[in-house]
């Protein structure tokens, strides 16, 4: 396993380490990272709006300002934007440009291979929002057609990173430390982004920087997956009214207790859930059970159908 990572810099912001949590929908809110540097990413596909958009997120303080050209939800593509900026360079070209004109801060773009699987034209978008003045390009390589199935593209990175002078990263399907260094040493990208399984182990980025720096890799104890399951609770209680702060809840808890003894049952248990209170006491259940080596039997109700992935940027509402 190489060690040979380096940060790598959007302008004058460095990131490192080079690895990003990636954008998802209804997910990575503001509960979720509280770090800088944080860029904002918006989506649409009329120019006048996204500038006002992208001049909002300046106001308000973005460090950088991303374009999503990949998201596949219909409510979004139908009006030109997400993924629909794949197939129509002339508005994705309005849209940069006049974004650019706009902003001060850096111009950043999230990516597909492409819109159609018969038509893979990653490169020629990133060659496209050069010219536009973007400064990095994140590429995650499925189609808007394959959506989330199948597995991404690196090679597409590989050949973005060669064609390009700004900084180029991937996404896709990385979950372990181990995949993450391939990907580096594969396509010799800059960053790395991971979306899904930092979900499941939020951990991934320092345990990433642990083998970086040579040092013993965290290994969070069930203590650790409480206290950061209440921890984000907390803070979604803070930012939003009851009902949807359980409802992210649940679906986080969700993703984050996969492979855990008794993980299944406590999903079912946390689905029944309806009131704070009830979520804490689950939680508290749970972790007792297992903490203490103890079978978790759950609660009575029926088992939920589980979505074994959540899907995309469903959650968003169009700009
Ligand atoms: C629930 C969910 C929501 C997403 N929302 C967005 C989004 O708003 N913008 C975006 O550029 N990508 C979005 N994505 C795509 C991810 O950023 C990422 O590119 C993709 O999931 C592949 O990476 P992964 O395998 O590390 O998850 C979303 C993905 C998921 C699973």
């Amino acid at each position: 396993m190489t060690t040979e990572i380096k940060p790598f810099k959007i302008r004058d912001i460095e990131i490192n380490p080079p690895l990003i949590l990636s954008p998802m929908a209804g997910v990575t809110d503001v509960s979720f990272r509280d770090e800088r540097p944080f860029a904002v990413q918006i989506f649409g596909g009329q120019p006048e709006r996204m500038r006002m958009a992208a001049e909002m997120a300046e106001e308000i303080g973005a460090d950088i300002l991303d374009v999503n050209c990949g998201c596949p939800a219909p409510k979004v593509v139908k009006h030109g934007g997400g993924s629909g900026l794949l197939k129509d360079y002339e508005r994705l070209q309005t849209i940069l440009t006049e974004i650019k004109k706009a902003i001060t801060i850096p111009l950043t773009i999230k990516i597909r291979a492409g819109f159609y699987d018969h038509d893979i034209n990653a490169v020629e978008t990133a060659k496209l929002a050069e010219g536009c003045g973007v400064e990095h390009i994140a590429l995650h390589g499925r189609t808007k057609e394959q959506g989330y199935r199948g597995i991404a593209n690196w090679d597409l990175v590989k050949q973005i990173k060669e064609t390009v002078s700004v900084p180029v990263s991937g996404s896709g399907d990385v979950t372990t430390i181990e995949r993450a260094f391939a990907r580096f040493r594969e396509t010799s990208c800059d960053g790395v982004l991971i979306g899904r399984g930092a979900m499941a182990n939020p951990w991934i980025f320092r345990q990433i920087e642990d083998v970086m720096h040579g040092r013993k890799v965290f290994e969070p104890m069930l203590a650790d997956k409480r206290a950061i399951l209440h921890e984000y609770f907390d803070m979604l209680r803070e930012d939003m009214p009851e009902t949807p702060a359980i409802n992210r809840m649940k679906q986080l808890a969700g993703q984050f207790t996969r492979g855990l003894q008794g993980g299944a049952l406590f999903r079912t248990s946390l689905y029944h859930s309806h009131s704070v209170e009830e979520i804490l006491n689950r939680i508290e259940e749970y972790f007792e059970a297992i903490e203490n080596g103890r079978p978790y039997f759950g609660e009575a109700g029926t088992p939920v159908e589980e979505a074994s992935e959540l899907d995309s940027c469903e959650a968003a509402g169009a700009v």
